[in-house]
């Protein structure tokens, strides 16, 4: 077999946490390391590369350059957009600026998580340095994995995909991949058939938390959110949110922040 080389990936941090990457490596289908390895050429990411500096900044240039046209752009985290974007500066140059560089010559992009999707928590009121999602910032389509973070092995399946067809997955009216986003946690939470038949957790202590009932009372928002986590489940198919005792949060939904509270009494 003639080996095919490996797509080129710039992976970019803004405005985040590092919890989407930290999501990221924990992905079992596929394992991510068969995906960064064999998969694809992890050519910049300031969290996962060995080179730091001048060195890294040089990989980051070189790629754009050799590889205009082909490379694979994923953004963690928003952009600032106030007071010309000095609230996250990366080797001298504001978020802005490297992101509109970056997206230029990329054949698909990827927003990973809220942040980069919907303005997550650095867009929550009063924000402070006009946190931007990064689909209002580009005038190129954006495929969006929200979540806070998103799914590992929803990320993971969202590259697999590109990488394999070639082509974006089908999304939906907001820009998610229909094929983790077109339910709500709710039509597949494991609790349905108690919140049918209206048997609810009235206290976090109460017997029926203790007996799993549903928790919708306690503010669970998994009737208005969509994600696949009562599906796909996290940490390689383990649990999710619900599953541990506690209602979703909505966190793949866009200003889930300022939706609050996340509890009711
Ligand atoms: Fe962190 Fe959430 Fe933002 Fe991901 S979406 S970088 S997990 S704050
Ligand atoms: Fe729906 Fe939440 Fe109840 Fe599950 S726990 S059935 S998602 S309201
Ligand atoms: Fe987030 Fe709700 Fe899933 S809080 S992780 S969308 S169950």
């Amino acid at each position: 077999f003639e080996s095919q080389p490996r797509p080129p990936v710039i992976w970019l941090h803004f405005q985040e946490c590092t919890c989407c990457s930290e999501s990221f490596i924990r992905s079992s289908h596929p394992m991510v390391g068969d995906l960064i390895l064999d998969q694809i050429s992890l050519d910049y990411t300031e969290t996962l590369q060995a080179a730091a500096g001048e060195a890294a900044e040089k990989c980051l240039k070189d790629t754009m350059k050799n590889y205009h046209g082909k490379y694979f752009l994923l953004v963690e985290g928003s952009v600032p957009t106030k007071d010309d974007g000095i609230y996250c500066t990366i080797a001298g140059r504001s978020a802005l600026e490297i992101l509109h560089e970056t997206a230029e010559g990329a054949a698909a992009i990827i927003a990973w998580g809220s942040c980069a999707s919907n303005g997550c928590v650095q867009s929550s009121s009063p924000n402070p340095t006009g946190a931007t999602p990064i689909h209002e910032i580009l005038d190129k389509p954006v495929i969006k994995v929200p979540g806070c973070p998103p799914i590992a092995d929803v990320m993971t399946g969202v590259v697999t995909h590109v990488l394999v067809f070639g082509s974006i997955p089908e999304l939906d009216g907001q820009g998610r991949p229909k094929s983790f986003y077109s339910r709500r946690v709710h039509d597949t939470c494991y609790r349905r058939p108690y919140y049918d038949a209206g048997l609810f957790v009235e206290r976090w202590d109460d017997e029926k938390a203790r007996k799993g009932y549903c928790l919708y009372k306690m503010g669970c928002r998994g009737p208005v959110t969509y994600n696949a986590c009562a599906v796909t489940r996290w940490n390689a198919g383990t649990s999710y949110p619900i599953q541990s005792g506690h209602g979703c949060i909505g966190c793949s939904e866009n200003n889930f922040w300022d939706n609050g509270p996340f509890y009711r009494h």
